[in-house]
């Protein structure tokens, strides 16, 4: 793992989440947590709901359970942390994992999420679970549009798929299942993803929404 951060403008950015006091959620947690340390851009951006405790307590996002199935579930994609641009739609903890309210979502992407797609520029958004979803996609309804490529090229400059969160998986097999179906719908978009040519052409098989 990379323990600095050496683009100005990424640490910049890094800084300026962790200094962040902009809505009701700081109250809540340790410090914000920051994206998983990068030094360079993405193609592939992978978007959580919020930190948990565990990831309070460290600073860094997906350290606790849910990491460790967000990271098997990466291997069996061929891909590690250090191959995506790890973060949040919110960038703290909120109090007993309660939802994130509409207005901290917005706040946090206002602030920092769009300035960091910006700065990640990824091809491809995996957004995990429903709020990271609607934020990036304005779309409801995860359960009946998880595993289906949106594009987003126009307003985001990427391609958004929504795939079920860890912690949902974790808490029950019905979830489990959607997340390997997710995976399977993920995986051969992913080379190319990482090749840079994901925009020029969809796999045979493939249309975006
Ligand atoms: N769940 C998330 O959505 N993000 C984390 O960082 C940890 C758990």
């Amino acid at each position: 793992m990379p323990d600095t951060i050496t683009s100005p403008t990424i640490a910049s950015l890094a800084n300026d989440i962790v200094a962040c006091e902009a809505c009701t959620a700081r109250q809540e947690c340790d410090r914000p947590t920051p994206f998983y340390p990068r030094t360079a851009p993405a193609r592939i951006l992978v978007l959580g709901r919020n930190p948990g405790i565990n990831e309070d307590r460290q600073g860094l996002p997906f350290v606790g359970r849910g990491g460790q199935i967000l990271e098997a579930w990466l291997q069996g994609l061929g891909i590690t942390r250090e191959d995506i641009w790890l973060t949040n739609t919110l960038k703290c903890y909120t109090a007993a994992d309660r939802k994130p309210k509409a207005k901290e979502l917005s706040t946090c992407w206002d602030l920092h999420l769009s300035r960091e797609i910006g700065l990640c520029r990824p091809d491809l958004i995996v957004a995990l679970g429903a709020e990271a979803f609607q934020t990036t996609t304005g779309l409801t309804q995860l359960t009946n549009r998880h595993g289906i490529l949106y594009d987003r090229i126009a307003e985001l400059g990427a391609y958004v798929m929504g795939v079920i969160h860890p912690g949902s998986a974790l808490r029950s097999n019905l979830f489990k299942d959607m997340m390997i179906e997710d995976a399977k719908m993920l995986k051969p978009l992913l080379p190319i993803t990482l090749a840079g040519t994901l925009k020029q052409a969809l796999p045979d098989g493939y249309t975006a929404q």
